[in-house]
């Protein structure tokens, strides 16, 4: 029998955290095929395989791309992914993120594809009381972003029943830090996560606004379990791995086990820089929940996946070197990004 396809289809892979993935696949010796729309994505962040220019909502394209390439497996982070516009506009995340996800689910199982890493998030458990949050945790979003991740959880799993097309999705904590050969990084537009706008204050930019400074934590701010974007590749890699050699599907969440407050996150961002981060105390975020923490152990056991950088100095070393070359390297949007 001839060995399994190592082409994998990595949607949204001109985004930031499937970047960092076809990145990991092509070392790790698989092809990634980057399938993305753009309209998010950037071109520069593609650089270790094809990039077909296309929407998961477009079955022929997919198809076509599935065949063509020869795809044994697929990777899915094409996704609306700001929990904010989630909120204001969940027309545009249920249709983008869902209803195109089972366009792609189901031209994938109809292509022959058996395996699906997805990228999932923490936000599919809204705002659990018991820290740290294990997978037996109840889901129940408090966002239409979160919401519509679940939607796609959910059918991998009843694709799982029907059609045996496993799956693994992967619960990411918070995404941070750049690339360690400082090749690809974050680059959102418009930005609203915190370090890189931590990033900006240092860099003389607006000052930072701490959302709240009366939660119930130790220091009154948001604690956040921040995991590096290079881990959550990696792990994406051990993830196809293990379908590949029969895994069962299964969702595992993906962080330290350990958090940060939004105070720590702009001392060791200070520490890092060697520069003051001036900021200002602004009013609780609405839907953002004061501790998030993961419970690591399931992905530490399944997939022998542990993080490797996600200590908090090297995510904001990292994050750092990436935001202040990538100007200088044309890494700039027309969009500003
Ligand atoms: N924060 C500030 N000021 C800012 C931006 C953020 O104080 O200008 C705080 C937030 O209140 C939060 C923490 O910094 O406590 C982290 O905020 P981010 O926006 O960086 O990240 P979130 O925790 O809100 O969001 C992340 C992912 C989402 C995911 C969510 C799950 O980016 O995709 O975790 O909770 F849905």
């Amino acid at each position: 029998m001839p060995s399994p396809s190592k082409t994998v289809l990595v949607t949204g892979g001109a985004g930031y955290i499937g970047s960092h993935a076809a990145k990991m696949l092509a070392k790790s010796g698989y092809e990634p095929v980057v399938y993305d729309n753009l309209t998010r994505g950037h071109e520069w962040a593609v650089r270790w395989g094809p990039l077909v220019v296309g929407d998961i909502g477009d079955a022929d394209l997919l198809a076509h791309t599935i065949k063509h390439h020869n795809i044994g497996a697929i990777l899915h982070f094409a996704a609306l992914a700001y929990v904010g516009e989630s909120v204001t506009n969940p027309e545009l995340y249920f249709e983008n993120n869902v209803v195109k996800s089972l366009t792609l689910l189901k031209t994938a199982w109809q292509a022959g594809v058996k395996h699906i890493v997805f990228s999932s998030t923490c936000a599919t458990y809204g705002s659990p009381e018991i820290l740290p949050i294990t997978e037996r945790e109840r889901q129940r979003p408090i966002n239409p972003y979160g919401e519509t991740k679940l939607c796609v959880e959910r059918a991998l799993h009843w694709y799982d029943m029907a059609h045996g097309t496993t799956s693994v999705a992967l619960r990411y904590f918070n995404a941070a830090g750049g690339d360690l050969d400082g090749e690809i990084g974050e680059a959102h537009s418009p930005e609203t996560h915190l370090i890189p706008l931590v990033f900006d204050a240092a860099q003389g930019g607006k000052p930072i606004a701490i959302f709240g400074t009366d939660y119930d934590t130790p220091d009154g701010t948001c604690i956040r379990d921040y995991i590096h974007v290079t881990d959550l590749a990696d792990a994406h890699v051990k993830a196809l791995h293990y379908l590949r050699e029969d895994g069962p599907s299964t969702a595992l969440n993906l962080g330290t086990g350990q958090g940060y407050s939004v105070k720590e996150i702009l001392a060791s961002v200070e520490a890092v820089t060697g520069r003051p981060v001036p900021h200002r105390i602004a009013e609780r975020r609405p839907g953002d929940p004061p501790s998030l923490v993961a419970d690591p152990s399931l992905a530490n056991e399944t997939l022998r996946w542990k993080p490797e950088c996600s200590d908090i100095e090297t995510i904001v070393r990292s994050g750092w070197h990436w935001h202040r070359t990538r100007n200088a390297a044309g890494h700039v949007d027309p969009t500003g990004a």
